[in-house]
C-alpha cells in the first residue's frame, strides 16, 4: 500500500498517547526520513513506514519520546538519551540560563552534580569557550552517555566527567555550580506517568521523603565548594524553593540568594551567589 507522508502524519498521531501527539507524529516521520510538512506528498517506502511502526509501537507501550528517537533537544544541543539517564527537560534550561547571567572568570571552572546526560554541562562549555568543567554522578552508565554527548556537543576537551557520591572527594572550589538533582518524594512516584515511572532511572528522580534529601545534603557543603566570588543554581521541584533557598541562606548568610521561575511561572530554580 503506497501512503503520503501527510496520511501517514495524521494515521500516526491518531495512533500515538499523550497531548503532544501531532509533533511527536511528526518526529517519529522525520526519524524515518520522511518530512510531513515540507514535503506532503512524498511517498514513504516499505522500509520506511516498517520502521514507523517499529517507533510508533514503542511509543505506544509508554516508552519516552527521547527513548525511541534516542535524542531530547536541550539547549542549542541534541542529546543522546538512553535509560541510564533523565531526559534533560526544558525547565532545565533557566538553570543554564541562570549560570550564564552569573558573574564569572573568562575562564571559570564548572561543577555538575548528577550531570546525568552531561545536558547542563554540556550546553554551558558550548557557550563559553575557555570555561572548563567536571560532570560527576554516581552512575557509570549514565557517565559514558554524558561523554558521548561531550564529544557530539565539540567540548569533550574541556569537560571531565568523574563517578562520585555527589562532592565527595572534589578538593577544589568552583566558579559556577549547576545542580538538577533528585527532588521527587519519594511517595509520589508511584503516581507519576508510566513514561517516567517505568522508564526514568529511579536515582535521578527520588529525592527521599519530601524530595529535599540532596538540598539537606550539599547546602553545607557549598562554601567549601563555591570559589569567593561563586554562583550556584540547583532546580526545584513544585513548593520546594522557598525551604531550599532557606537551607541554602543558612550556610551562607553573606551570600544573594534568588529564586528564577520557569515559563509557567512557577519557581523552578534557586540560585547563590557569592557577591
Ligand atoms: C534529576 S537527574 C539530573 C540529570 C541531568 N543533570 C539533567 O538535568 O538532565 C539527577 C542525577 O543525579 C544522579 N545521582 C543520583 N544520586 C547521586 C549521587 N549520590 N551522587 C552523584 N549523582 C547522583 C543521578 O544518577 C542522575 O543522573
Amino acid at each position: 500500500m503506497s501512503v503520503t507522508a501527510a496520511t501517514a502524519w495524521r494515521a500516526l498521531a491518531a495512533r500515538l498517547p499523550g497531548a503532544d501527539s501531532r509533533l511527536e507524529a511528526r518526529l517519529i516521520l522525520e526519524a524515518v526520513g520522511a518530512d510531513a510538512v515540507a514535503r506532503p506528498d512524498d511517498r514513504l517506502s516499505a522500509l520506511q513506514r516498517r520502521r514507523c511502526d517499529e517507533l510508533a509501537a514503542r511509543r505506544v507501550a509508554r516508552q519516552p519520546l527521547s527513548h525511541v528517537l534516542g535524542f531530547r533537544g536541550f539547549w542549542t544541543l541534541d542529546v543522546e538519551v538512553t535509560a541510564d539517564v533523565l531526559t534533560p527537560r526544558p525547565e532545565t534550561e533557566h538553570v543554564v540560563e541562570a549560570l550564564l547571567a552569573a558573574p564569572a572568570p573568562e575562564t571559570a571552572r564548572v561543577l555538575d552534580l548528577g550531570t546525568g546526560s552531561g545536558a547542563i554541562l554540556c550546553a554551558l562549555l558550548s557557550e563559553r569557550p575557555r570555561w572548563t568543567g567536571v560532570g560527576v554522578d554516581a552512575s557509570d552508565a549514565a557517565l559514558n552517555v554524558a561523554r558521548r554527548n561531550a564529544m557530539t556537543a565539540g567540548v569533550a576537551d574541556r569537560a571531565e566527567f568523574r563517578l562520585g557520591d555527589w562532592d565527595e572527594g572534589l578538593d577544589e572550589r568552583f566558579d559556577l555550580i549547576a545542580c538538577n538533582p533528585p527532588y521527587i518524594p519519594t511517595a509520589d512516584i508511584a503516581g507519576l506517568e508510566p513514561e517516567v515511572r517505568d522508564h526514568e532511572p529511579r536515582a535521578a528522580l527520588d529525592g527521599g521523603v519530601d524530595g529535599l534529601d540532596v538540598y539537606r545534603r550539599l547546602a553545607p557543603r557549598l562554601p567549601h565548594l563555591l570559589a569567593p566570588a561563586g554562583s550556584a543554581a540547583f532546580e526545584v521541584g513544585m513548593g520546594q524553593a522557598d525551604t531550599v533557598a532557606g537551607l541554602f541562606a543558612e550556610r551562607l548568610p553573606e551570600a544573594a540568594i534568588g529564586i528564577r521561575m520557569d515559563l509557567a511561572g512557577a519557581p523552578r530554580v534557586v540560585t547563590v551567589n557569592q557577591h
